[in-house]
């Protein structure tokens, strides 16, 4: 079964909303864990729209599940990650004037520069990810850039409008899936992702994690984080009663 890395970001974007000290991350992170999350993610913004460099801080230290941390691959970010040392790092593209990642990193266009990073994060023992389209030119552009897992943004599928559409994007993202493993690299998936929608990517074979936040912090308002993680762990695993 597909493991759960909860994005708890948007706790943050509620307290930078006041700039206050409230709601936490850090508490956020302990709601998610006993709520049955196996990765606590975050992305650390170079505008610090939402995760503060102090939550990174506090939740490398505090986490008892993995830590995920989402980031672009720039000198200033891949030295706090040297120095954090998340259990793992996912490089993403990143534009500040988007509202949430928009595409997936564009990896074949800045192969050198991402290798290096990718080997700079090897070199203090962080797994690294790419958030990449299911698109075979950037799965083969990871691989050739040395990245231990590949993310498939599943953004384009969650949007699908009609069932024909959808089917054409889960498609995408299950031979993108099979062309990861088949170089050596683990499968991920995330964005977009939903209680509704989650179980035909869960199915997909293969499949290592699940990176969801939007869906399950929206929830949380309503439910509390620790049932709404624990929801999302239970429309993963009715996946594979079916
Ligand atoms: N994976 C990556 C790489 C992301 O950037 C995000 C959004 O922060 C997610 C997954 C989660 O997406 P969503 O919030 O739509 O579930």
């Amino acid at each position: 079964m597909a493991i759960l890395g909860v994005n708890i970001d948007h706790v943050a974007t509620l307290r930078q909303a006041r700039r206050a000290s409230e709601p936490d991350p850090v508490w956020a992170a302990v709601e998610a864990e006993l709520g049955g999350a196996d990765v606590i993610t975050v992305h650390l913004r170079e505008d610090r729209r939402h995760i503060q460099d102090r939550d990174l801080e506090l939740l490398a230290r505090t986490v008892h599940r993995p830590l995920n941390m989402e980031m672009a691959a720039v000198s200033e970010m891949v030295r706090l990650a040297r120095k954090i040392k998340p259990a793992m790092v996912t490089l993403v593209p990143e534009n500040r004037r988007e509202i949430t990642t928009e595409g997936g990193l564009d990896v074949a266009a800045r192969l050198p520069a991402i290798k290096a990073a990718v080997s700079q994060l090897h070199r203090a023992g962080i797994v690294v990810s790419a958030f990449v389209d299911a698109n075979a030119r950037q799965v083969a552009a990871a691989r050739d850039a040395g990245f231990d897992i590949c993310e498939i943004h599943t953004g384009p599928y969650a949007n699908a409008l009609g069932q024909q559409a959808c089917l054409a994007e889960l498609d995408k993202v299950r031979s993108a899936g099979e062309q990861v493993l088949n170089a050596g690299m683990r499968f991920n998936a995330g964005h977009g992702l939903d209680y509704r929608n989650v179980a035909a990517i869960a199915a997909l074979p293969g499949l290592l994690e699940l990176h969801i936040g939007h869906a399950i912090i929206s929830r949380a308002i309503f439910t509390g984080l620790r049932t709404a993680v624990a929801d999302m762990k239970q429309a993963i695993a009715h996946t594979m009663a079916r």
